[in-house]
């Protein structure tokens, strides 16, 4: 494939192959020298239209560490702001000479709508409530790091999965990698036929924490909730929030994770997002190595 959209379109092997690159990358960037010539003469334009803090520095880090020429486009500031559209935008940087495209919309299906109208490599950064794949190959990674093998191994994702595109993403991910998947959160930020993608469903907290080997908690995502939904954030921490005494009680060692942002006090106490049992900046620091990996191999095939 020329470009990752999404995990959905992933064979086993390819997610094989994509951990296996991203651990040779780890290696190189823990060198005293964290630079490769790999991506020299290849220009990436990092385009995002919403928010972002870990993937586009991240992203922008994965381009520099493999010798890329990096662009960034923020559409706050740019010309979208006067009317230019998705499209035209794209072409405009495509007219610079521009090989890749990573780019995050706040429209589901943005990254696929691009590719059937542009020849460039474009990897999806996020988009809007659909998937998120780097993220979910580098909550992969972060699990093999402390678990080995997934296949098997028990995965509680917890939270607004209704708004959710790592959530999603990780569905996806985790299954092809053999893991069984457990969705948590109340029955309103639960999509409805969820179950049909081979995922069971729990409404209570510390039943999914007693099940799992790894919470993968999620942020209440009140920027996409076109209404307001039950419960409210206090009722959520109230019912679903997390703290460290939650998880030192269970009779063994769960694997603590969140995509960030975290909303503090809502879905985790801080005494559990900073405790031992949370691997949440192994996540971030992962990120970078599973991003050139995947850069990597799309810029391979052209
Ligand atoms: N996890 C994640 O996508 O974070 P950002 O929104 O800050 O990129």
């Amino acid at each position: 494939t020329r470009h990752l959209l999404g995990i959905k379109d992933l064979t086993p092997e390819d997610i094989e192959l994509i951990m296996a690159t991203a651990t040779e990358f780890k290696e190189v960037i823990n060198r005293p020298i964290k630079k490769v010539p790999s991506l020299r003469d290849v220009t990436i334009a990092n385009v995002f239209f919403e928010n972002s803090t870990r993937t586009r520095l991240s992203f922008e880090l994965a381009e520099k560490r493999l010798s890329a020429d990096t662009l960034s486009f923020s559409a706050a500031g740019s010309s979208v702001k006067k009317g230019e559209t998705l499209l035209d935008t794209v072409n405009n940087i495509l007219a610079m000479k521009v090989d890749m495209i990573v780019m995050r919309h706040a429209s589901p299906g943005a990254p696929h709508y691009l590719s059937k109208h542009i020849s460039a490599n474009i990897v999806n950064a996020g988009d809007g409530t659909h998937e998120h794949p780097t993220q979910a190959l580098l909550d992969s990674f972060s699990m093999r790091e402390k678990l080995g093998d997934l296949a098997g191994k028990k995965i509680a994702i917890i939270g607004d999965i209704l708004h959710s595109r790592v959530a999603l993403s990780n569905i996806f991910a985790l299954k092809k990698q053999g893991a069984e998947v457990m969705l948590c959160g109340p029955s309103t930020l639960i999509p409805r036929h969820i179950t049909e993608l081979g995922v069971t469903v729990c409404h209570d907290v510390k039943k999914a924490l007693a099940w799992c080997d790894v919470a993968n908690v999620l942020r209440i995502q009140l920027e996409r909730q076109q209404i307001k939904y039950f419960p409210s954030l206090r009722e959520y921490s109230l019912y679903y929030g997390i703290n460290k005494k939650m998880l030192d009680e269970l009779d063994k060692e769960i694997v603590l994770m969140h995509p960030g942002p975290i909303n503090r006090g809502v879905e985790l106490t801080s005494d559990a997002a900073d405790s031992h049992h949370s691997i949440i900046l192994d996540q971030v620091e992962n990120g970078v190595a599973v991003r050139m990996a995947v850069l990597y191999l799309l810029a391979a095939q052209n």
